[in-house]
Order: structure tokens, then sequence, then C-alpha cells
């Protein structure tokens, strides 16, 4: 096997990764270069991440490439932001067929043009039978815009008489998320050197692991994923036990 198919199989290794993808506009600034260029950049990253966790049957992979908040940024950086979206789910959208790779856009997707939208929903009818990687990408995406979008759902399931207001449990309120079909993320990763979840999946989160690195996104590499899995390994994840419990429940 060569060093460059060498991949990370293991049982214990995370099931869900999510991750924050920062620090773009940093690394191109760093070369005198617009934003923009780190974004690219950011893409190239991407596939490289994607490639080796499918190599290493990660089942979910989740990545944060827009905000509900990012609409905030400059009008030019959103633009072009919306472009490279459009043209990185069109160039890439075969190559993850092929890989059997499951595509999956989580977020608020009607702030998208319809072009875009129809993109989206081709790539994902494209890609929905396929069986190896879940790979998540949050756009437009926030943590308490999804939990709003649940509430509304499940008030007017009870309006409707669907359900019953008893009903309502974690369960179901998980059942309304747009992560519904996903197991919880074990590993989430944050680049670029802050320290912050930003609205990402916050009732997801809820028992993740965090895994924080200096390194700007784009410069974010197999090593560095191997690094955080190695990490989130050396962990004892305890889900409210005591350790001597789960030393018992691991036996
Ligand atoms: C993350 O990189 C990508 C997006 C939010 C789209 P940033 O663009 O936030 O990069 P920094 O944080 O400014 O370096
Ligand atoms: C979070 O990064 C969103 C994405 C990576 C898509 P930001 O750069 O937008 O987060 P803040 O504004 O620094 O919290
Ligand atoms: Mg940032």
């Amino acid at each position: 096997m060569s060093a460059e198919s060498q991949a990370i199989v293991d049982s214990d290794n995370p099931k869900h990764i999510a991750i924050i993808m920062d620090g773009n506009g940093r690394w191109a600034q760093k070369r005198l270069m617009p934003r923009i260029m780190g974004h690219h950049a950011g893409v190239k990253a991407v596939r490289k991440i994607v490639e080796y966790c499918a190599k290493s049957n990660i089942e979910v992979l989740s990545l944060f490439a827009f905000s509900s908040e990012n609409w905030r940024r400059p009008k030019d950086e959103v633009n072009l932001l919306m472009e490279l979206f459009m043209a990185t789910l069109q160039s890439e959208v075969n190559k993850l067929d092929k890989n059997n790779i499951r595509l999956k856009i989580i977020g608020d997707k009607t702030a998208f043009s319809d072009k875009l939208q129809e993109k989206i929903r081709a790539a994902e009818q494209q890609t929905e039978n396929n069986t190896g990687l879940t790979l998540v990408i949050a756009a437009n995406y926030g943590g308490r815009w999804d939990i709003t979008q649940a509430v509304q759902k499940i008030v007017a399931a009870i309006a409707s008489g669907e359900i019953e207001q008893q009903a309502i449990s974690e369960e179901l309120i998980n059942q309304y998320l747009v992560t519904a079909d996903l197991p919880e993320p074990d590993l989430f990763i944050r680049s670029g050197g802050e320290e912050r979840i930003s609205n990402f999946l916050l009732w997801q989160l809820a028992y993740t692991e965090f895994y924080f690195t200096e390194a700007l996104w784009p410069d974010f590499d197999q090593q560095l994923l191997e690094q955080a899995v190695i990490s989130f390994k050396s962990r004892q994840r305890r889900f409210g036990h005591t350790g001597e419990q789960m030393i018992a429940i691991k036996r």
C-alpha cells in the first residue's frame, strides 16, 4: 500500500466528524492576496480531507461552509462565495458519485438563487443511494435556525393533529432537525485558532469532543486530521457516567 493510499480504518474512529473550516481569509491576507483566493485554496483542502475520510471509512463528514451570519460580509465576498459554491458543486458531483459518496446540504436553502437550489437538489438526488461516506455541507446553516425550523414544524404538526403535545421529547425534536438521519458528531474540529462554535450544530454537539487547531483551513491536511483523531482516541467519553463505569461498559 502506498503512503498516499494509507488511511485510518479503525473501529475506534469517530463515526461523524464535524469541522468548522476557518481561516481562509487570513491565509490569503498573509500572502497579500484577496480573501477569495483563500476560499479557493480552502476548496482544495476540502477535496483532500473528503478523499481521506472516504478511504478511512468515516461514516459522516460535516463541513461548515457558510453560516447564517456570513451574509453580513461585504457583498463582493458573499457573491464570490456563492459562485464558488455553485462551481464546486458542478465540478465535484460526478467525482463524489463515482466514489460512492452521498452528498447532503443542510441549511436554509430558500435564501439561495433558484439555479443554485436546483443544482443542490440534482446533486443530492444523483448521490442519494450511495453507501460510502456521507458528506454534509452546511450552507446558510445556523444551529439556532435549525432548532427554530424544528419548533415551527412541530407546532404545525400539533396544530394539524398529526402529533400530540405530550409526544414532544428529545428524540422527537431530534427527528425534526435537519440532521435527523445522521449520528451525532463524535469529533468537532475548528481550524483557524478561534475557540468558539459560531452557531454550528448547537443541539447536536452536546456530547461531542472538541479539538481546536491554529492551522488555517487551506493548510489543514491529512496529518492534522490524524492528530485530531489521535487526540479523540486518547479521551474517555463519559456521557455523565463515572470513569469506572465506562471501563466496565467497554468490557
Ligand atoms: C472560513 O474562513 C470560510 C467562511 C466563513 C466562508 P474565513 O473567511 O472566516 O477566514 P478568516 O477567519 O477571515 O481568516
Ligand atoms: C464560521 O466561521 C463559519 C464558517 C466557517 C463557515 P466565521 O469566520 O464566520 O466565524 P466567526 O465570525 O469568526 O465567529
Ligand atoms: Mg473566520
